[in-house]
């Protein structure tokens, strides 16, 4: 099945309670709160086995689609820790902050913005009705020292916003790639703020994960930019889910634009929590580099070598999160499937195969046959190199299916009596559980055409 239309099976689902998946995470090795063993910290969280597998899926999906897939962008990595002046340039310093007020009574924190107006004009807590506190205002950066000589060091920041390096380094991608303008750099890297209120498992974390393009224009060409890499984030995102009527974008009103955008549109996701922001299309005009061309002293004004134009580029931004992707797509593909046979629900997650964190598992029919575990053994070891791929001889093949089900794997090869006879496997589709035989020279071709990026 390609994802391009909506799975007929999971349109009506409801929306997944969040527990579930948190739950899920624990269970199967995707995500473990962060030094759990000491009681753990607030809005941070690792990666388990299947995590780290399925984030690096979503990782690399986003990078063929972006950079290897497009003439005009290029990549670059950069690191956590940067100057202190860039946090003044890019306005964070300022205006990186949050406004919060805590209630006298329940003491729950809440952010001003996210107060509904009727608790806010009163002055009552939307939990409990108690009376909250006089506004405060705290900076969402996270500071942090370079140096060992104590009156000698230097404050700095681990990065609030990931695209910074990406204006950073503009000019050295410039001179060094031979780009010229409109073209895009992109980046794939951490992120660190202090959130006054971490909450909702990955969606809202103190480190997490962010995707940027920053795509340079001229002023002339911006508006063709911005509705070409709206159109294609969004569809980017449509691919991979099965709830294609969970997505919409919203315009952001003038009052709740960044400091730096002329207009804004997010990609918002609807699930238990609401319509909530997966990605942010930002026009970012020449704020970033016209503001780090200012606090450096540094000219990063580009020069046309056809019309010898002087200028300073335009910016479209597509910022998204890899963590709240993670959890987005979770959420979209869980599903609890009732058993005709009344037996415990199936619990299967619809991932898109391509990002599932194992493409595929061998199950030899019985464990206490010695040809079915040889041959079984041996298409594994001819899959691993090229797929995630799992072996497994434990238990009865329904819980081993049932198994993979609950991690997504998109596809089982049962190796059994007639694979003896004919090099034929049973391959096992996740979704619909339909079964076809697959001779085994065939099958790494079988499975790479339905798992591939596309
Ligand atoms: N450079 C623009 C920028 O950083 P943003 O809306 O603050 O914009 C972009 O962040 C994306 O990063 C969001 O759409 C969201 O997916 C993700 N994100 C932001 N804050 C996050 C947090 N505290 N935890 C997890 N993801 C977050």
């Amino acid at each position: 099945m390609t994802q391009t239309e909506q799975n007929p099976s999971v349109t009506d689902t409801p929306l997944v309670p969040l527990e579930k998946i948190v739950s899920l995470c624990k269970r199967r090795g995707f995500v473990f709160p962060n030094s759990e063993i000491y009681g753990g910290v607030a809005g941070i969280y690792d990666f388990g086995p299947l995590g780290v597998e399925f984030r690096n899926n979503i990782r690399r999906y986003w990078w063929w689609s972006m950079v290897q897939n497009h003439d005009n962008v290029v990549g670059i990595e950069g690191a956590n820790i940067t100057h202190p002046r860039v946090w003044e340039a890019s306005g964070h310093v300022e205006n990186f902050v949050d406004r919060l007020v805590d209630c006298k009574k329940c003491k729950q924190r809440f952010r001003i913005d996210h107060l509904p107006k009727e608790n806010l004009e009163q002055n009552k807590c939307p939990a409990c009705g108690g009376e909250l506190t006089e506004p405060r205002t705290f900076n969402l950066l996270m500071e942090t020292y370079l140096g060992v000589v104590e009156g000698e060091r230097m404050k700095t920041y681990l990065r609030g916003e990931a695209c910074q390096n990406i204006y950073l380094d503009y000019d050295n991608v410039l001179k060094s790639s031979r780009m010229q303008i409109p073209f895009g750099i992109c980046q794939i890297g951490k992120a660190y703020r202090n959130e006054v209120t971490p909450r909702n498992f990955l969606f809202r974390m103190r480190e997490f994960e962010q995707w940027d393009l920053q795509f340079f224009v001229h002023s002339s060409e911006m508006q063709q930019w911005f509705d070409y890499w709206k159109e294609f984030r969004f569809n980017w995102y449509k691919n991979i889910i099965n709830h294609k009527d969970r997505l919409h974008f919203r315009e952001h009103g003038s009052d709740e634009l960044a400091h730096y955008a002329k207009q804004a549109f997010d990609i918002e996701y609807q699930t238990i929590l609401g319509w909530q922001e997966w990605e942010g299309i930002h026009w970012r005009q020449d704020w970033d580099l016209s503001r780090h061309s200012e606090y450096s002293g540094q000219d990063l004004s580009y020069t046309d070598p056809n019309t010898k134009e002087r200028y300073i580029p335009w910016i479209v931004e597509t910022s998204g999160g890899v963590d709240r992707t993670f959890l987005n797509l979770l959420l979209d593909a869980y599903e609890e499937e009732p058993d005709p046979a009344g037996k415990e629900p199936r619990t299967v997650l619809r991932l898109h195969p391509m990002l599932a964190p194992v493409k595929v598992a061998v199950l030899p029919l019985q464990k206490n046959k010695e040809e079915l575990i040889t041959t079984a053994k041996s298409i594994y070891k001819t899959l691993q190199p090229l797929m995630v791929s799992q072996y497994d001889d434990i238990s009865n093949i329904g819980r081993r299916y049932r198994r993979q089900d609950e991690i997504g794997t998109p596809y089982c090869v049962t190796v059994d009596f007639q694979t003896l006879d004919d090099q034929t496997v049973t391959v096992r589709e996740r979704d619909h559980m339909t079964q076809v035989r697959v001779a085994i020279k065939e099958l790494p071709l079988y499975l790479l055409e339905r798992v591939s990026f596309r």
